[in-house]
């Protein structure tokens, strides 16, 4: 974190420094005609060069080296950085702090006498205007950190952060290679990789489990600030010479569409009745970036059906983060699992669905316990590539002849799509034909089940059913229904398959579907397994017939 953030930004000047004027020393006699060209070759430089550059035998030394000068002035950066990182790191602890504090700041701040070892170099291949430099640094420091927290109920507490080990690899990046000492006009420095990161926090004079949640919420916090504050791609620039280097920064790429879709078999927290759970999701972990969905009450497989958007800002590493809790009213909600999906593995463009294990640890698993899983579907769209529910629609089409005289300015279809894709409604008959369920389990006595279908349209709620046909586990129904949709790309069809009994009905098992599929593809027949039953596989057809979009 910030600790390490206001160190590094005096060790990552000093080993810029050292590259080039170690490769410059030599031939400085040569410097001025030779410039451009080392610079190029450096650019070049593979982690193979690199070792040629500095043979095994100096590679080492050369980190000792390094390692040797940043003990000797560990004393004077500790003195200079405290004051700096304090300052700095406060407002960034404060954009994570959670809603359980109500204010968390340093009351002391020292790195301690223990300085961060470097263990290990490469050189990485870029642009050929670049030098990519991974440096692994390991620290296991003896700060003295203070924080000061103060509760909601307004108790403060000094809470103390003690044993610091950390191991990771940071990235700096030298850019632009300009043809003047110190050859690079900007570093941008980030945390590629945390491979460890330890700590234990105490309360001063006091026990910290004294009051449940702070511990949690305190590391958490933590825990947060480093993966978002400096953790890749997020990166911190440092200039060195003067100029505009916002090309270096990191910048909004596209957009995630994720939609909520369902969980199931979530554990459950509370003693008496069931769970109420809640999913906060985001991208990276800042407060104005995570979205919350609504709570279910008392339900273990809860259907939430809501749709949130992220601004993506490198797809080949950021990812998803889910967190599931159980909502507790006014005491700090529990928490039940979390899962994460890598955006690398969405196509651009195309809709993808996916079911996430929850666990109770993204870094560490060993935990076996079923905590349940979430469904998603999730839409990457890169800035100006046209949204795949858009492909095939004609500017004709989309709207009405009324709705153009009265806004001439959205018969400019494309434009109104890039410029606000949520006034976009979806209208359309969704035919559903129930065909048949298979392997359906047994509920009565006689080794048989009277099965029956209710449909369910989530948003408005609409509803029908089957007949219920007597005695089989292999149920044919064949029928079709229709149902008018408002919102096709925000409503959800929910297939349940019911017993009916002579005292009574009972509930087998279900389907749900989001409609994107058919939008996409017009219509298809698939069959899907029951969720929540012991076994059967229900076999519906779906038809999408659009109406004119129309703006909301
Ligand atoms: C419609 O909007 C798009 C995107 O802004 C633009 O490229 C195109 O020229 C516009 N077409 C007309 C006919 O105005
Ligand atoms: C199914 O059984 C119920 C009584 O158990 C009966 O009323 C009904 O007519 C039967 N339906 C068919 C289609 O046989
Ligand atoms: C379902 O009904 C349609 C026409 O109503 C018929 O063509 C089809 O063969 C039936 N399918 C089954 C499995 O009974
Ligand atoms: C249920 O479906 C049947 C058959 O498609 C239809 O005749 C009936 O009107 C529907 N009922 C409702 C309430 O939509």
């Amino acid at each position: 974190m910030g600790f390490f953030m206001g160190f590094f930004l005096g060790a990552a000047l000093g080993v810029g420094l050292i590259v080039c004027f170690a490769r410059f020393q030599n031939n400085r006699s040569k410097v001025r005609i030779d410039l451009a060209k080392s610079i190029t070759a450096f650019a070049r430089m593979t982690v193979q060069d690199s070792r040629k550059l500095l043979p095994p035998e100096a590679y080492p030394s050369w980190l000792n080296w390094l390692n040797h000068h940043l003990e000797k002035i560990w004393p004077y950066v500790d003195e200079a950085a405290s004051e700096l990182i304090r300052t700095s790191v406060e407002p960034v602890l404060e954009q994570y702090r959670p809603s359980i504090l109500a204010a968390l700041k340093f009351s002391k701040l020292t790195l301690g006498t223990v300085a961060p070892s470097f263990t290990g170099v490469s050189l990485l291949d870029g642009d050929p205007g670049e030098i990519i430099m991974e440096l692994e640094m390991q620290w296991d420091g003896n700060p003295n950190i203070v924080l000061d927290i103060k509760t909601l109920v307004g108790v403060g507490l000094p809470i103390q952060v003690k044993n610091i080990g950390f191991t990771g690899v940071f990235r700096l990046i030298f850019k632009p290679l300009v043809a003047e000492l110190p050859c690079f006009g900007a570093v941008c420095y980030s945390l590629r990789h945390k491979k460890n990161l330890d700590f234990t926090l105490k309360v001063v004079g006091g026990d910290i489990s004294a009051i449940p949640g702070v511990s949690d919420a305190i590391e958490g916090t933590i825990r947060d600030a480093i993966e978002d504050s400096i953790t890749w791609p997020v990166r911190n620039i440092v200039p060195i010479l003067p100029g505009d280097y916002s090309d270096l920064e990191l910048k909004p790429v596209g957009v995630l569409q994720v939609k909520l879709i369902e969980a199931k078999e979530l554990t459950n927290k509370d003693l008496i009745g069931k769970s109420d759970p809640f999913v906060e999701l985001f991208i990276r972990p800042l407060r104005d970036r995570t979205k919350t969905s609504k709570v279910i009450d008392n339900c273990l497989n809860p259907i939430w059906n809501e749709h949130f958007e992220f601004i993506v800002e490198d797809i080949s590493t950021q990812h998803l983060t889910i967190r599931v809790y159980d909502d507790e009213g006014i005491q700090a909600a529990e928490f039940i699992g979390c899962a994460r999906i890598d955006l690398k593995l969405l196509e651009p463009g195309k809709v993808k669905d996916v079911w996430l294990k929850l666990v109770k640890d993204l870094e560490i698993q060993r935990d076996t316990k079923n905590r349940g899983h979430v469904h998603l579907e999730l839409l990457f769209c890169p800035f100006g590539m046209d949204s795949v529910f858009m492909k095939g629609f004609k500017p004709d089409y989309a709207l009405t002849t009324l709705e153009k005289a009265l806004r001439p300015e959205a018969a400019n279809f494309s434009q109104a799509i890039s410029e606000k894709k949520g006034d976009i409604l979806f209208r359309g008959v969704l035919s559903v034909t129930v065909i048949s369920a298979e392997d359906v389990p047994v509920t009565d006595l006689m080794g048989k089940s009277d099965p029956f279908v209710v449909l369910i349209m989530k948003k408005s709620g609409k509803k029908n059913k089957t007949r219920v046909l007597n005695n089989t586990l292999n149920p044919v129904w064949n029928q079709t229904f229709d149902f008018v949709v408002e919102d096709g790309l925000h409503d959800l069809l929910i297939l349940e398959v019911w017993d009916h009994d002579t005292f009574g009905k009972d509930k087998i098992g279900r389907c749900i579907m989001t409609l994107t599929r058919v939008i996409l593809e017009g219509e298809f027949k698939d069959t899907f397994t029951l969720d929540g039953a012991k076994s059967g596989r229900l076999t519906f057809h779906l038809k999408w017939t659009p109406q004119p979009i129309i703006r909301d």
